[in-house]
C-alpha cells in the first residue's frame, strides 16, 4: 500500500515537467490525483498512460477564475476532499523589460500568480477540513530578481508574500502552507518561456540534459511534504544564490549580471 493511499492531491500544470513527474510520483503512492493543464493532447496521454489509477484530468486555463473554480469543484466532486493542494502551473519569459510588451508581464503573473490564487481559493475550506498542505512551486526567483525574468521574478515574490500570511492566517487550524523553490530543472519551461512579443521563446538556451530531472525534484517536494517544511531551496547553485543576496546584495547584483551576460548581452 502506498503512503498516500486515500489520500487526494491537485496539482496544476500536470500536462509536463515538475507537474507530470508529481502526478506520476503521488498516483504510484496510492494518491487519487487532480491536475490540469491546456494542452488536452498530453493530458489524455496522461490519461491513457495511468487508466489503471485514481487520475482525473481536465483541460483548463488558470488564467480564468472560473476554470480553476470548475476544476477544483470536479476534484472535490470525484474525489470527495483534497488532502493536498500543489499550485505548480508556470510558465517564464526572457526579455529585457526595456523591450518587453507589458503584456507579456501581465501574462506570467496571471499564470504564477493569480492562477495559485484561484485555485487556492476554490480549494482552501475543503483544504482546511483535512488540515492539509498547500504548496506552492516557486523559484529561486523568488528570493533574487534575475535580469530578462522581470516578470517572472515578481510573478514569484508575489507567491512568497501571498504565502506568508495566509501560513500565518491558518496557524491555529493545523494546515500548512509552504513553498519549493527548485534550481535549473529539466521541462519544458525555457521552450515556452515567453520572448518580449508574448510568443514561446521555443527553445532553451540551457543544456536540458545537464539539469536536475523534474522526477528528482518530485521526489523532493514529496519529502518537503512530508516534514512540513516551511519552504525549500533545491542545488547548491539555489542556495549560494539566495545567501550571497542576503549577506551581500551588491555582490550578488554582479555575480548575477555575470552569469545571464555575455559581452554585454543577455544569454541565459
Ligand atoms: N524548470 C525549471 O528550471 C524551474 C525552476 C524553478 C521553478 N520552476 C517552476 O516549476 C513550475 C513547473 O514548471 P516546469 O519547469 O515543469 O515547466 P513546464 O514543463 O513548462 O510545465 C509547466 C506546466 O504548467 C502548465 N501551464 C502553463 N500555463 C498554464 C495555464 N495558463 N493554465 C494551465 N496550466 C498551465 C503547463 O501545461 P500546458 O502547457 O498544457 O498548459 C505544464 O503542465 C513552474 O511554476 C515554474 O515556475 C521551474
Amino acid at each position: 500500500m502506498g503512503k498516500y493511499q486515500g489520500k487526494t492531491v491537485v496539482v496544476t500544470g500536470g500536462s509536463d515537467g515538475i507537474g507530470k513527474a508529481l502526478v506520476e510520483m503521488f498516483l504510484e503512492e496510492g494518491a487519487c490525483v487532480a491536475t490540469c493543464g491546456r494542452s488536452a493532447d498530453k493530458l489524455y496521454q496522461l490519461q491513457v498512460r495511468y487508466s489503471n489509477k485514481c487520475l482525473l484530468t481536465m483541460v483548463i486555463d488558470v488564467r480564468r477564475e472560473d476554470d480553476c473554480r470548475r476544476f477544483i469543484d470536479e476534484a472535490i466532486e470525484n474525489f470527495g476532499g483534497i488532502d493536498i493542494l500543489i499550485n505548480n502551473a508556470g510558465i517564464s519569459m526572457r526579455a529585457l523589460f526595456r523591450e518587453v510588451e507589458l503584456d507579456t508581464i501581465r501574462a506570467v503573473m496571471d499564470v504564477n500568480f493569480w492562477g495559485s490564487v484561484y485555485c487556492t481559493k476554490y480549494a482552501l475550506e475543503r483544504v482546511i477540513e483535512r488540515k492539509g498542505v498547500i504548496v506552492g512551486v516557486s523559484s529561486i526567483a523568488g528570493f533574487r530578481g534575475l535580469p530578462g525574468r522581470a516578470g517572472y521574478s515578481a510573478s514569484k515574490f508575489a507567491l512568497h508574500g501571498w504565502l506568508e500570511a495566509l501560513r500565518t492566517e491558518l496557524l491555529p487550524t493545523g494546515t500548512h502552507v509552504m513553498w519549493v523553490c527548485p534550481g535549473f530543472t529539466t521541462s519544458n519551461i525555457r521552450n515556452a518561456a515567453l520572448n518580449k512579443d508574448g510568443e514561446a521563446q521555443g527553445e532553451s538556451p540551457l543544456e536540458e540534459s545537464k539539469l536536475m530531472s523534474a522526477a528528482e525534484v518530485a521526489r523532493r517536494i514529496g519529502s518537503a511534504i512530508e516534514r512540513r517544511k516551511r519552504s525549500v531551496v533545491m542545488g547548491f547553485q539555489g542556495h549560494e544564490t539566495v545567501w550571497v543576496n542576503k549577506l551581500f546584495p551588491g555582490l550578488a547584483d554582479k555575480l548575477v549580471h555575470k552569469f545571464f551576460y555575455k559581452e554585454g548581452k543577455l544569454v541565459k
